[in-house]
């Protein structure tokens, strides 16, 4: 099967030097892309920066802002038969971009944002019935709720949701904690697991359902 994972954070620059972006380390999305590819599926993996090595055999695509994220899923998500979007993609991004350096002042300094295209959102209006897409919920509370609107608003086949803020799982940590809500109103509760063994057990659990 044809798999299109996103993964890791995105970048929103501010000027030539700074930019908005989360402590996302694309973990997470990369042991998907990895197991998918080990399970003998093809995979495009769309990633934001990130530090960790760009997996072989698979196809990566680089990319930096929330934009840059939205076009090349649009561009290659009609292929897929399996979309997973693991990547903590910036909602709101700058609504001007200084060519400069910007100096310092004296007052308190206001920067307005404009939101970004929710790329899961935009991707569950246009999916074909034959496509399964799955979402993450990175929540600190409420992390069942919200991860079931997250299915409905997201017309998602899956959402995969995980408490982040909590010691040892979630963003930039080894082992990951999620449950696993389908469509069908079924939730899967997995245990903490090193990310690389818990994709696997997240594709199983998606593959055979
Ligand atoms: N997502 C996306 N595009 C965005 C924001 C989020 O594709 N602009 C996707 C993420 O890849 C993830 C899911 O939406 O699969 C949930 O992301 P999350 O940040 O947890 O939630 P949000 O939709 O941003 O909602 P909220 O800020 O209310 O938690």
């Amino acid at each position: 099967m044809n798999f299109l994972i996103t993964a890791g954070p995105t970048r929103e620059r501010i000027d030539p030097v700074r930019y908005l972006s989360n402590f996302s380390s694309g973990k997470m999305g990369y042991a998907i892309a990895e197991a998918a590819k080990k399970m003998g599926n093809n995979v495009v993996l769309i990633t934001g920066p990130v530090t960790i090595e760009k997996p072989k055999d698979i196809t990566v695509i680089s990319v930096e802002s929330a934009n840059e994220m939205y076009l090349e899923t649009v561009k290659f998500y009609s292929n897929a038969d399996i979309i997973i979007m693991t990547a903590a993609v910036a909602d709101y991004t700058p609504v001007n971009v200084s060519n400069s350096k910007v100096k310092k002042q004296d007052d308190n300094l206001n920067l307005e944002l404009k939101r970004t295209k929710d790329i899961l959102f935009e991707i569950g209006k246009i999916k074909s019935k034959n496509q399964i897409l799955v979402g993450f919920a990175a929540e600190t509370n409420n992390v069942s709720e919200y991860a079931k609107s997250k299915l409905i608003n997201k017309n998602c086949d899956w959402v995969v949701a995980n408490q982040v803020g909590l010691e040892g799982t979630g963003f930039g940590a080894e082992d990951n904690k999620v449950t696993l809500f389908a469509k069908n109103g079924e939730k899967f509760d997995l245990p903490v697991k090193n990310k690389k063994e818990l994709a696997f057990d997240i594709l199983n659990l998606i593959l055979h359902l």
